[in-house]
């Protein structure tokens, strides 16, 4: 094994990076779960699947199986999907209910978790109903997003953003609408995905098409508390250009032409272009398995048609391509010969403040 000294510095030009073992080690991975999926905002949803009373989807957030519902007086809420007499799942899938009925001993529930019915159950003692609704998860919406928290002390998710949704606003994605959801498994930590988002550093290499489209020297990386914004002007085609570009020059007028990539510690992504927004979110399946889920949004004049089609083609290529480069890195993390890297000062920001951010949660 290489000898390295691994140095957790808050300067980038001293620090290494996260040592490879957090990459495939299962003790590392139950305390993530513990420690950073149990007490951060975490999407689960657009309020599109869940808007007239009764309406409600299920949910496996790293394990913890949920259930999202609106409630009959229009309430959303959010539950463990695990009934109190012995574990049972009062809800499956998705659709629309008066009331859940767990599929093991048929005890129900009402829309608001409340326990309404208990077959057979007399002469048990001390024994309250009122005592076993559905557990409660805190659940809250951003520009049309569900979000759930494990943590009941954790702080209100407006606060845990801080500026993003000002830097946001210009992309009006609270206007847009959903068009498509894709999913990506993928052989890989989580983390090896979020390194890889979180730097321009590979464009030029790994995402020729991507390359031609922004202008690389220009990518700006910011780091917040909480998240990182990468941005970075778009080229528009200008008269006489010779290559295709996704945007003429003066189309969406009146705004910057920019791209702006915003992570969430620790998982979630709104990658915002002048004419779509993509969500993403990154689930871990296990250690060296990850789910992406990618939605797109769009303004409703454009779904279905073709600027959807060439948004969604051009993201998948994206997509393909970033899947390939991590599932190589999740295999090398393994080799005896590497232990951990060094940052580009210039280009890896966005790593280094996650992984001081994940240090922060995960000392030692
Ligand atoms: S486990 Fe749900 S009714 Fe028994
Ligand atoms: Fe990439």
């Amino acid at each position: 094994m290489p000898n390295l000294q691994l140095n957790t510095d808050r300067d980038i030009a001293r620090a290494s990076t996260l040592p490879a073992p957090l990459y495939f080690t299962p003790a590392a991975f139950e305390r993530e779960k513990a420690t950073i999926f149990a007490s951060t905002w975490q999407v689960v949803g657009h309020v599109h699947q869940a808007a007239n009373p009764g309406d409600y989807f299920t949910f496996d957030l790293v394990g913890e199986p949920l259930l999202i519902v609106r409630g009959d007086d229009g309430v959303l809420r959010g539950f463990y999907n695990v009934c109190r007499h012995r574990a049972g799942n009062p809800a499956t899938g998705c659709g629309n209910r008066k009331l859940f009925r767990c599929g093991y001993h048929g005890w129900t529930y009402r829309l608001d978790g409340a326990l309404l019915v208990t077959p057979e159950f007399d002469g048990v003692e001390d024994f309250d109903p009122a005592d076993f609704g559905l557990a409660p998860v805190r659940l809250e919406e951003w520009f049309n997003l569900i979000f759930v928290n494990l943590d009941p002390e954790a702080r209100p998710l407006r606060e845990s953003l801080g500026e993003l949704p000002v830097q946001a606003e210009k992309f009006d994605f609270r206007n847009m609408k959903f068009s498509e959801r894709r999913t990506y498994e993928m052989n890989c930590n989580w983390k090896t995905y979020i390194d890889n988002y979180l730097e321009g550093y590979h464009v030029p290499s790994v995402h020729p098409a991507l390359n031609r489209e922004i202008n690389y020297g220009g990518y700006v990386v910011e780091p917040y508390p909480q998240y990182v914004r990468q941005w970075t002007p778009i080229r528009g085609a200008q008269p006489g250009d010779a290559t295709p570009r996704r945007y003429e020059s003066g189309q969406h007028s009146g705004k910057d032409l920019t791209a702006d990539y915003f992570w969430i510690f620790p998982n979630w992504m709104l990658n915002c272009y002048p004419d779509n927004v993509s969500l993403n979110i990154i689930l871990p399946l296990a250690l060296e398995r990850t789910l992406a889920i990618f939605e797109w949004y769009l303004p409703e004049q454009d779904l279905g048609g073709e600027a959807a089609a060439k948004a969604l083609a051009f993201s998948d290529e994206i997509q393909v391509e970033d899947v390939s480069i991590c599932e190589i890195v999740q295999k090398n993390l393994h080799s005896r010969s590497y232990l951990s890297g060094r940052y580009s000062v210039k280009q890896e920001k966005g790593v280094h403040a996650f992984h001081q951010m994940y240090r922060e949660l995960m000392p030692g």
